[in-house]
């Protein structure tokens, strides 16, 4: 996390807790979070962005403390499915701040969210709009549409360009076509439109893009279908810094061309200024946390590398082998005696792709039982992990204060026994 200390012991500590500690308490891999770097990056992005209402995109790590925070630190939240929707319900998050999305929402997503009863549903298919339609009664939706921009980013996490499964498209005319399918629905209330151009952007450029020609599409909608849409979310997708040299995003300039394209847009189409929402997930949690993992053994493969194993892997951190992400690692909890030269941190698991960080450096004398902390791990790592080769999930540790608490329990065997219903 930005709060992490590396003492010359090799202690680290992040918000007054060192993680040997933690280790030591909660066991190796696992997951740490300092709850006020959280809390720091939601007013961060508040306070550079006011009137515009932050959402929360809880796919990124979702926990009913983390909902909470959400709930206290006044931003909304953005759920994708009646399970983070069940977390959001567990902690009383006020309906009116809850957005739901999805390209293929189940008839059960959608009961749970009028239910609850969801401030607002994003709707993101014809058969959805229907299904909605013959199921809720007054429900606020937007329309969630394909602005044609692409965010230059990994194709998995590529979602503003046609060839993608989101959203209906602007440049086909289907977005519009589908304002009027809304429209036909008594128990639908259309209130904006929405877009997401992707995840990890780093040129703002390309939001405030997406952003104009949302703007066009609503001034298209009012001349077509004669109605004023209030309110245009234009997503997440905010980039984090992964090593050093990375690209990141820049939040006061967004915030200003965002703000200078909405009044100039709006002003050329004689529209009313809408309510702007914005849907960062990753850039307000993933440098808020990191991984600790134990050292089991050290491999070294004459004349090709040496590989350093540690006690996680691919389950707990999928993200190398779906986008090709890459960490910085160090070595922690003891002075660092040896020079630096480059290994290959590799998982547990049973397959040659396990790999966590190709060619970092770390201590030549890094050996069996030595801690490692991966920096830059609160986003799609909790919430993206599996139970592959029957490895339980690690546990979630909140730091603050100088003190450490659990907020998600490792798995045990007898967890994954529990589902495996018998012969
Ligand atoms: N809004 C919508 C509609 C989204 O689909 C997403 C992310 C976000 C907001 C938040 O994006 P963020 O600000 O976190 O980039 N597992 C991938 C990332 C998947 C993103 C999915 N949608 C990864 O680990 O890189």
């Amino acid at each position: 996390p930005d709060s992490a200390v590396l003492g010359t012991d090799g202690e680290m500590r992040v918000a007054g807790v060192p993680m040997t500690t933690v280790a030591a308490r909660f066991g190796t891999p696992a997951y740490v979070l300092d709850e006020e770097g959280f809390r720091r990056k939601c007013r961060e992005y508040r306070a550079a962005l006011p009137g515009v209402e932050v959402c929360y995109a809880g796919k990124a790590l979702l926990t009913r403390a983390v909902a909470a925070w959400v709930a206290q630190e006044g931003l909304s939240l953005d759920v994708c499915s009646a399970g983070e929707l069940a977390v959001a319900r567990s902690v009383d998050f006020p309906a009116d701040r809850l957005v739901l999305h999805g390209n293929a929402k189940t008839t059960e997503d959608l009961k749970a969210a009028l239910d609850y009863p969801v401030g607002r549903i994003v709707v993101d298919s014809a058969d959805e709009i229907r299904r909605l339609g013959l199921l809720a009664h007054d429900q606020r939706v937007l329309l969630r549409v394909t602005p044609g921009v692409d965010g230059h980013t990994h194709q998995a996490i590529n979602t503003g360009v046609e060839d993608q499964k989101f959203g209906f498209s602007l440049a086909s005319g289907a977005a519009a076509d589908a304002v009027g399918q809304i429209l036909a629905q008594p128990g639908l209330r259309l209130v904006g439109l929405h877009c997401h151009v992707g995840s990890q952007i780093t040129r703002v450029g390309l939001l405030e893009e997406a952003t104009r020609r949302m703007i066009g599409l609503l001034a298209a909608v009012r001349d077509r279908h004669g109605v004023t849409l209030s309110q245009l979310n234009v997503g997440g997708g905010h980039a984090v810094r992964y090593l050093p040299g990375d690209d990141g995003f820049d939040l006061a300039g967004f915030a200003h061309r965002l703000s200078g394209a909405l009044a100039y847009e709006c002003e050329r189409h004689r529209l009313p200024v809408p309510r702007l929402t914005i849907e960062p997930g990753r850039a307000l949690v993933a440098r808020a946390g990191l991984t600790l993992y134990r050292v089991v053994t050290v491999k070294h493969v004459p004349g090709v590398r040496t590989f350093v194993a540690v006690d996680g892997g691919m389950s707990d951190n999928p993200r190398p082998a779906l986008y090709g992400a890459r960490y910085t690692i160090d070595l922690i909890g003891r002075p660092r005696l040896a020079a630096a030269r480059p290994v290959t941190v590799v998982g547990r698991h049973c397959e040659a792709g396990d790999v966590l960080a190709r060619d970092v450096p770390l201590p030549g004398d890094v050996q069996a039982g030595d801690l490692l902390a991966v920096a830059c791990t609160g986003a799609y790592h909790h919430s993206l992990a599996s139970t592959y080769n029957l490895v339980g999930r690690p546990p979630l540790v909140a730091v603050a204060d100088g003190e450490a608490r659990l907020l998600v329990r490792r798995e045990t065997d007898e967890d994954l026994l529990a589902r495996d219903t018998g012969l």
